[in-house]
């Protein structure tokens, strides 16, 4: 089968598109043929050149050249303790290696694709959708409160946009000049430029500010949030943020968040991005019923992976960047 390989680290370009073995699942794994998949901040971060990526992902070379996260697809096989899916079932989930025409995956990982949803909307939920919902959760929001969204454009902003008006928030969103109307035509009531304005300098405050950023100091951020306000820390900019600068953002969050956090009663919420059956769930059927609309900016074909990295890189994507499988298969 064909899939996206990198045996090296790099840019985008140590991206290749070859001729792999095709994967067999194990008792408990699922087959599935890949119809699309998505790319986040992470594909680029574990191909990247840095000293953190190779203690995690191998020190000489990467250990494993698989690459992607999100899927969407249909069952192609089982394996023999698998109970909730059979050939042909169509569904979303995460998986390894999901950039390529056939990945294997835990049944836990994955959920029924709902019909109406599209290979290509299913896709774009996985890794970015969880994010925004478990990062609002950390919110704590309560229906009319001030919600900022710092960096709302992105895969996991535009669906944290969308999350936190239909929890009834007053959503104002952080975004550059070319994204107003987007962000407007998903539900933001209000709108800041960051290129003309900066959010931690004026006087309006929020109880929850969402950051997808983390640009500002913590001084800055504590300025604009009411007294009992909440910070969540989701990211650091997205694949753009190039690596120094990445794991400074990184550190911060790590070790002041937690400090401030126990001497004021302004809190700054860390969290880890959790697989969850019911989080898929709850967002394939926010979809199905019209609640949430994944935002696509550009659909790439499989083989085009390293051309839509490179884009996903610029750090300016508008909502996802999908890959989709079939026109390859069809070949
Ligand atoms: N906590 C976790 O477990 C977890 C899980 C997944 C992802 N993440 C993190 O979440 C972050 C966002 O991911 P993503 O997939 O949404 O990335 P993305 O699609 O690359 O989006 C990045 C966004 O940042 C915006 N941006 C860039 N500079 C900005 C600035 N100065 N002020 C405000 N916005 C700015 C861009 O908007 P414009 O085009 O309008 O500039 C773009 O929409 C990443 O850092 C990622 O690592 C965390």
């Amino acid at each position: 089968m064909k899939a996206i390989v990198f045996c090296e680290y790099g840019s985008a370009d140590v991206l290749k598109f070859e001729d792999v073995e095709k994967p067999v699942p194990n008792d408990n794994q699922v087959l599935i043929k890949v119809r699309a998949a998505s790319l986040n901040a992470f594909d680029a971060y574990v191909i990247r050149d840095s000293w953190l990526g190779r203690l995690i992902f191998g020190l000489r070379k990467p250990r494993d050249t698989r690459l992607g996260q999100d899927i969407a697809g249909q069952v192609e096989a089982v394996g023999k303790n698998v109970t909730q899916f059979k050939p042909g079932d169509e569904v979303f989930g995460i998986s390894r290696g999901a950039l390529a025409e056939y990945a294997c995956t835990f049944e836990r990982a994955l959920v029924s694709k709902p019909p109406n949803v599209s290979f290509e909307q299913a896709a774009s939920l996985p890794l970015a959708g969880l994010t925004a919902l478990q990062g609002l959760r950390e919110g704590k929001i309560q229906p009319g409160q001030k919600v900022l969204i710092n960096g709302a454009t992105g895969g996991v902003g535009t669906f944290a946009v969308q999350i936190a008006k239909s929890l009834g928030a007053e959503v104002t969103a952080v975004c550059s000049t070319r994204n107003v109307d987007l962000v407007r035509s998903i539900g933001a009531d209000h709108v800041i430029e960051y290129t003309k304005e900066d959010f931690t300098k004026s006087d309006q405050r929020y109880d929850v500010i969402f950051d997808n950023v983390c640009n500002h100091s913590f001084a800055e951020r504590r300025r604009v949030l009411y007294p009992k306000g909440i910070c969540v820390l989701a990211g650091m900019g997205g694949a753009g943020v190039k690596g120094s600068e990445a794991i400074g953002r990184i550190a911060g969050n790590l070790f002041t968040a937690r400090a401030l956090s126990s001497f004021t009663d302004q809190k700054f919420a860390q969290y880890r991005t959790k697989s969850s059956k019911q989080d898929l769930i709850m967002l394939g059927d926010l979809v199905k019923t019209g609640k949430l609309r994944p935002v696509i900016e550009r659909t790439y074909k499989l083989s085009d992976a390293p051309e839509a990295l490179r884009y996903l890189n610029e750090g300016h994507a508008r909502g996802k960047v999908i890959i989709t499988v079939e026109q390859d298969n069809k070949r």
